[in-house]
């Protein structure tokens, strides 16, 4: 089959990207509302991209109604978010945080999900997670401007937390201990379970 862009409805080049762009790791962020409201949310277009200094992108799109989210109405007035570990053990619970909740409520309290502060940043972070990232934002970068356009978040990672647990002997993230989710097209998602190595050429 073949889609051309110009004439498919916005929905289902969505559906057919997000089912051939796979598997997306999750982002479960934490961002901080004008009035101190703990927002939480997950965010599947989410990467990596550099180190030095080390880099994070994401991509709260503009809603349905063409509205912004509350996580990047946070992040365009502080500057500044945090990115949770998203591990299998949470995977119902970060589905939960996706729930559209008034602006004033806060889905810590939905997911039963207890923060602790943050070292660089005000934006607390979650305290049950295999690792935290917190962030400042270098640019936010619009792609489009109706329902489903991108807004790439870029964000420098200025503190890693990461829970000793997780670590193999080297002291480097063990994936069997992170135990990684991520997501699919339509309702599927993935564990990180079918592991195999292979060393650079
Ligand atoms: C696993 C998962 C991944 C998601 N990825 C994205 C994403 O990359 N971008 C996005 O805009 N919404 C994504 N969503 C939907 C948002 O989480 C949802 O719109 C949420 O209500 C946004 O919260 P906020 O308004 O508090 O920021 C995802 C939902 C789930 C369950």
């Amino acid at each position: 089959m073949k889609l051309d862009i110009a004439t498919t409805p916005v929905v289902d080049a969505y559906q057919m990207l997000v089912g051939l762009v796979t598997p997306r790791p999750i982002a479960w962020v934490t961002t901080l509302s004008a009035t101190g409201v703990v927002n939480l949310a997950p965010f599947s277009f989410f990467n990596t991209f550099g180190a030095n200094p080390p880099v994070v992108v994401f991509s709260p799109t503009l809603k349905r109604d063409g509205g912004k989210k509350d996580t990047l109405i946070n992040i365009e007035a502080n500057g500044e978010f945090v990115v949770n570990a998203s591990s299998e053990k949470h995977a119902e619970l970060i589905n939960l945080s996706s729930k559209m909740i008034p602006s004033d409520e806060s889905e810590l309290a939905l997911t039963h999900q207890a923060t602790i502060p943050s070292s660089s940043v005000q934006v607390p972070r979650l305290a049950d997670v295999a690792f935290s990232l917190e962030c400042k934002v270098i640019q936010i970068v619009p792609v489009g401007n109706g329902p489903i356009s991108a807004n790439l978040v870029i964000g420098q990672v200025v503190t890693m937390h990461v829970d000793d647990d997780v670590l193999d002997a080297k002291g480097q993230p063990d994936p069997r201990k992170i135990k990684a989710i991520a997501r699919l097209g339509s309702d599927y998602w993935c564990r990180t379970q079918d592991l195999f190595e292979l060393g650079r050429p």
